[in-house]
Formats: C-alpha cells, sequence, structure tokens
C-alpha cells in the first residue's frame, strides 16, 4: 500500500489517500490541543502512544463484535483504516460526572451516574462543538433517525466493552468522545480513535488521571501517563497470549 495525497490535517491526524479508494493512511501527530484548540503544544512520542493505544482498542472492539474503519497498524505512528464520511457529532459517552457536564450541572467530578448517557455535540470548531440534541441532529440534517438509533446503540455497546476492559486494567471509565462514519454503502461505522486523548480514564486505587486532563489542567507529564495506559494494555494482551 502506497500514501498518496494529503486528504486533510486534522488538530492531531492526518489522513492520506492511498491507491485503494476505500483505505486511506493515518498518521498520528504529537500535538497536543485543549480549549479548542487556543492551548497547543508538541509532544514528542504521543503521536506513536495513540497509535499503539487506539489500534488495541480497536481491535479489542472488533473481537467483541463492534465494526469500526480499523484495518491494521502499519508503522509506529501509522495505521490504514477504511474511507468513511465522518457524521458531525461528537459522542460522548458518560458513567461519572466530570468535565463540561461537573460545570453544566453543579455536581461533584467524580459523582457515578445513575446510567451512562449519551450525549451529542456537533463538529463545528468556530461554534466550539455545541452541545445538541436528538431534534437538532434531525433539523440540520446532521444524520437520520434510523442512524441515531444505530449512534447511541454502537455507542452504549462499545461503553460496555470500554468499562469491562479497563477494569480489567484497575482503571475507571470516566467517559468518553468517539465519533462515527458512512461507509460506501452508507453503513454506520465507528471512526476517528480512542485513546487517552478521547478518554478520561481514572485509577480505580488511586484516583489518578491517566488522560489528557494531565495537559488540559496542567497536571504534569503527559507522556509518562499514556505509557502507563498502553503499558496495561500491552500486559493485558501479553496475559491472553498466556491462556491460549
Ligand atoms: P467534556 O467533559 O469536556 O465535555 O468531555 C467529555 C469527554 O469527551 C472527555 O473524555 C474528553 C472527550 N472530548 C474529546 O475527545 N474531544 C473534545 O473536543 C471534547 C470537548 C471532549
Amino acid at each position: 500500500m502506497e500514501k498518496l495525497a494529503l486528504q486533510y490535517q486534522g488538530k492531531a491526524k492526518k489522513l492520506y489517500a492511498t491507491e485503494d479508494p476505500n483505505v486511506l493512511w493515518v498518521e498520528y501527530l504529537n500535538q497536543a490541543t485543549a480549549l479548542n484548540g487556543l492551548k497547543k503544544d508538541e509532544i514528542k512520542g504521543k503521536g506513536i502512544l495513540n497509535n499503539a493505544i487506539t489500534s488495541l482498542i480497536f481491535q479489542e472492539l472488533s473481537a467483541a463484535g463492534i465494526a469500526s474503519h480499523f484495518i491494521e497498524k502499519i508503522s509506529e505512528s501509522e495505521q490504514l483504516v477504511q474511507k468513511v464520511t465522518i457524521v458531525p457529532l461528537e459522542v460522548v459517552v458518560r458513567n461519572y460526572a466530570a468535565g463540561s457536564f461537573t460545570k453544566r450541572l453543579g455536581l461533584a467530578e467524580g459523582t457515578k451516574l445513575a446510567q451512562p448517557i449519551v450525549e451529542f455535540y456537533y463538529k463545528n470548531d468556530d461554534l466550539a462543538d455545541p452541545l445538541i440534541n436528538d431534534d437538532t441532529v434531525l433539523a440540520l440534517n446532521l444524520a437520520t433517525a434510523t442512524e441515531i438509533a444505530t449512534i447511541k446503540d454502537a455507542a452504549r455497546q462499545v461503553n460496555e466493552v470500554l468499562i469491562a476492559l479497563f477494569h480489567h486494567l484497575k482503571i475507571r471509565l470516566i467517559d468518553f468522545k468517539i465519533e462515527f462514519g458512512r461507509d460506501t454503502t452508507g453503513a454506520i461505522l465507528l471512526a476517528d480513535e480512542i485513546s487517552p486523548d478521547t478518554c478520561r480514564l481514572w485509577d480505580e486505587t488511586t484516583n489518578e488521571h491517566l488522560d489528557k486532563d494531565i495537559y488540559r489542567r496542567d497536571l504534569g507529564e503527559l507522556v509518562p501517563v499514556y505509557q502507563e495506559v498502553l503499558r496495561r494494555l500491552e500486559n493485558n494482551q501479553e496475559e491472553k497470549t498466556c491462556i491460549l
């Protein structure tokens, strides 16, 4: 497979065409951003870590029967994915109150929610990704009612798999953001990445943050924390290989 023209440059990734029109070449970057791009830094090693972590997580999801755009990791910082048209929604799933949810509702960070919540944010940098409801998704033609149902159902399934996976690693899954796309047949597929950039992960024993809040809130060095998440995921893989 060959890397062809740059198709899209995001905050954390570059997407390139390949000779297969249905396959994109993803390069994970070292750039970290927060506060809708107001805070920006180059963090050496971050791209490699997020590529490794996302690849392992998408493999776990695939093993659990959840389809995604992920094809394979092809180098330390690159992977191949199926080309999809991204649905312009940031789909956030919350198990515990944190971040913008605590600010909006006045809850203490870490409060366990009686049930998981799925929220939609409109992907629009100029508007700083506003929270919207299902009616708004329909009224703006962002997705159909059937697609909304598929996306919510998939988001809840991803949540169940990730809660169990991270619990095995002694990590509490507080919340996370995922994105979906439509493939050439119009089918909805999980896309983008799942990494400590897009999840809130707390150590079950110490409540330490093992995610991008380290960077957002200036709590310390990001790389050792992401390395710790990768270390636990890789140990889990090794355990499974030994059992097999
Ligand atoms: P929030 O509490 O700031 O709304 O974030 C909820 C979750 O979504 C958290 O795990 C971080 C993730 N997230 C992203 O991945 N990208 C974003 O642009 C935002 C706002 C949140």
